[in-house]
């Protein structure tokens, strides 16, 4: 049998600031029952200065590596998946393996973009190495330090409300038994609608990067078509179950032990559920306290629930993300 891989360790790490929605609601034109109403956020976690992505990251990997019962030497590779790198470059593993205290061993690190969907990238791609023999421990991080480059205005506000920052990490080793074991992954992206979830600079096609008026412009604050991308997100979340579950040969949903969706939007998550004929209690969500935290929503989620026993050892899984690009993929494994 050629190698399959699992996930024998998860971790996450927020920063200590919580940020209420009446915290918002005193700088800029919004209400906490608006957000509440449309996205089920009531806080999320902003980081104060000396906190970084490859910081958070690191708490959340020395986690993930305890529980997996392995040391830090013991990796063979690094993927960071982000949107918001704690530098334009180098990649922000480099720095997280700097942290780690294995910069000496040369261990290699592969920085994903993916946004939302990027932590289901990034284990499509542990997956592979290990399937291929190539690596034995993988660690896979989604982290993301959404607050600092959100515009904290009303002209902002739609977007503001709903990200928060976070670091959730996995490490990927070889499956020893069909009882723990990753099934399948499915990744996709359309690129047509790119602009519908975006941050336009600094931009290396622009002349320079970023001007005077981009910045009075807010062009680099991220911006998004809420409504295109609701209806992306209701349309692609299912599919991606659908052709898991195919995949798999899994007939019913009543199969699945429990789903971890992406957090973006608590009605989003609802709907995906009733579409596809998912109990309530088969879907976990922990947006009410963390917002949409990009890549770093799934692992942190996926703790949660093991923590709270609602993820037991040989339970059959789905992960699922859409976000920005458009990508949008799942998971199906044995935990
Ligand atoms: O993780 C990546 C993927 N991202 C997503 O999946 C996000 C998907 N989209 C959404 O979650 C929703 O579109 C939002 C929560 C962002 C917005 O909800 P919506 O129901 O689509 O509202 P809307 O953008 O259509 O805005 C409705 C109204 C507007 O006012 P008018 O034009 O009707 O007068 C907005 O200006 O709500 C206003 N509005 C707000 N009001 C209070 C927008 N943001 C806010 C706010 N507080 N924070």
């Amino acid at each position: 049998m050629t190698n399959r891989s699992r996930i024998m360790g998860v971790g996450m790490s927020v920063p200590s600031r919580v940020v209420t929605n009446h915290d918002l609601a005193a700088k800029m034109e919004t209400t906490h029952e608006w957000i509440v109403e449309r996205t089920g956020i009531e806080e999320r976690r902003w980081v104060s200065p000396g906190e970084t992505g490859a910081g958070l990251a690191a708490k959340a990997s020395r986690e993930a590596i305890e529980k997996a019962g392995i040391a830090a030497e013991d990796l063979d590779l690094i993927i960071y998946a982000t949107l918001s790198p704690d530098i334009y470059f180098p990649g922000t593993g480099v720095l997280l393996q700097r942290e780690l205290g294995i910069g000496h061993k040369g261990v290699p690190c592969l920085d994903i973009r993916q946004q939302c969907t990027g932590f289901i990238y990034g284990l499509s791609i542990a997956d592979a190495y290990i399937r291929s023999g190539n690596f034995k421990h993988i660690l896979l991080v989604g982290a993301e330090i959404q607050s600092t480059g959100l515009d904290v205005s009303t002209r902002g506000r739609d977007i503001t409300v709903i990200f928060g920052d976070g670091a959730g990490a996995a490490v990927i080793g070889v499956a020893t038994d069909e009882a723990h074991m990753i099934l399948s992954t499915h990744i996709h992206a359309d690129g047509t609608e790119a602009e519908i979830l975006w941050t336009e600079t600094p931009a290396s096609r622009n002349h320079p990067r970023l001007s005077a008026e981009d910045l009075e412009a807010g062009k680099h604050f991220p911006q998004m078509k809420g409504k295109n991308v609701f209806k992306h997100a209701v349309t692609r979340m299912p599919q991606a179950i659908m052709e898991g579950m195919q995949a798999n040969g899994i007939k019913s949903i009543a199969d699945i032990d429990m789903v971890i969706p992406h957090q973006a939007n608590l009605r989003i998550n609802q709907m995906v559920a009733q579409m596809i004929g998912l109990p309530p209690e088969k879907m976990h969500n922990n947006i009410q306290k963390y917002g949409n935290t990009t890549a770093a929503t799934i692992p942190i989620c996926m703790h949660e629930a093991i923590e709270l026993g609602k993820i037991k050892p040989g339970d059959l899984v789905c992960l699922v993300a859409f976000g920005a690009g458009l990508t949008w993929g799942s998971a199906f494994l044995r935990f």
